[in-house]
């Protein structure tokens, strides 16, 4: 399996930080925020990973990262996204990495307490399709701005992005699991309302097709790009109590 993180966009919730760096390479307590999703494959054993990025920091990934190796990755490529124009149009630049094989996507602004190793073994035993993470939220003013899913009798039914009356009290987190269709499934994306290529439909297509697992996770996660807020709380958190273990 593959592992592809994305740390495109343009972090414009988190300016004028972002001003001078991508969002990514912010601090979280001692590391760039981008080293905890490298964490998170390597210690689920995935260590073939591209990374996607943009903006006029790209550069900076290369001299913190290098070729991996340092970070326990076995081979680490890169990919430029010209414009960010959404989760998903980032993933297709990473179709000819992937090549036919399975693939975890993570969003690198994602923090986990605990590690996703199960979710990498159980999306290996699952036949096909996709496998999504949720986690449980209770505050309906912190899901409208996150994928929320319907749940009935222990499947989804259908994934709102950002909805103003959110149908359950779980968020879609940034890991994704997806067999090789998924980059069928791409191309015939529109954009949204905010004009980007939303992982949310891809995410709904399998939905439809019968074909969406999902596991709750146990313990904190945080989207350190949501807001100043929430990128002070992933670093209280992740300082005290550390991540992906
Ligand atoms: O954090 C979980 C949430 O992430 C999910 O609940 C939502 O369903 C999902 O749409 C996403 O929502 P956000 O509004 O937080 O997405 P955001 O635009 O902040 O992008 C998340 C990451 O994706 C970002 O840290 C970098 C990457 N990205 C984003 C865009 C728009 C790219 O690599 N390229 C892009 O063009």
């Amino acid at each position: 399996m593959k592992g592809v993180i994305l740390a495109g966009g343009q972090g414009t919730r988190l300016d004028p930080l972002t001003r001078i760096t991508n969002k990514h390479l912010l601090p979280v307590y001692d590391r760039p925020m981008v080293s905890y999703a490298i964490d998170s494959l390597v210690r689920a054993g995935i260590t073939d990973v591209m990374l996607v990025t943009g903006g006029t920091h790209a550069g900076e990934f290369l001299r913190l990262l290098g070729n991996g190796h340092e970070w326990g990755l076995d081979r680490l490529l890169y990919a430029y996204q010209a414009r960010p124009s959404g989760i998903a149009d980032a993933l297709s630049l990473a179709e000819r990495f992937v090549q036919g094989d399975r693939v975890v996507v993570l969003l690198a602004d994602n923090v986990f307490e605990r590690s996703i190793r199960t979710s990498v073994e159980r999306f290996r035993e699952q036949e096909q399709g996709a496998r999504i993470l949720l986690a449980g939220v209770e505050d309906p003013a912190h899901l409208r701005h996150l994928g929320v899913p319907r749940l009935v009798d222990g499947t989804v039914q259908e994934i709102l992005e950002k909805p103003d009356d959110p149908p359950s009290a779980y968020a879609v987190t940034g890991v994704y699991f997806y067999d090789p269709s998924v980059f069928e499934v791409l191309p015939t994306l529109r954009p949204s309302g905010r004009g980007e290529l939303e992982i949310t439909d891809v995410n709904n297509h399998f939905v439809r097709c019968g074909l969406m697992e999902y596991d709750v996770i146990d313990g904190f996660w945080g989207d350190a790009g949501e807001s100043i807020d929430a990128y002070y709380m992933v670093n209280d958190f992740v300082r005290q109590f550390g991540a992906n273990k």
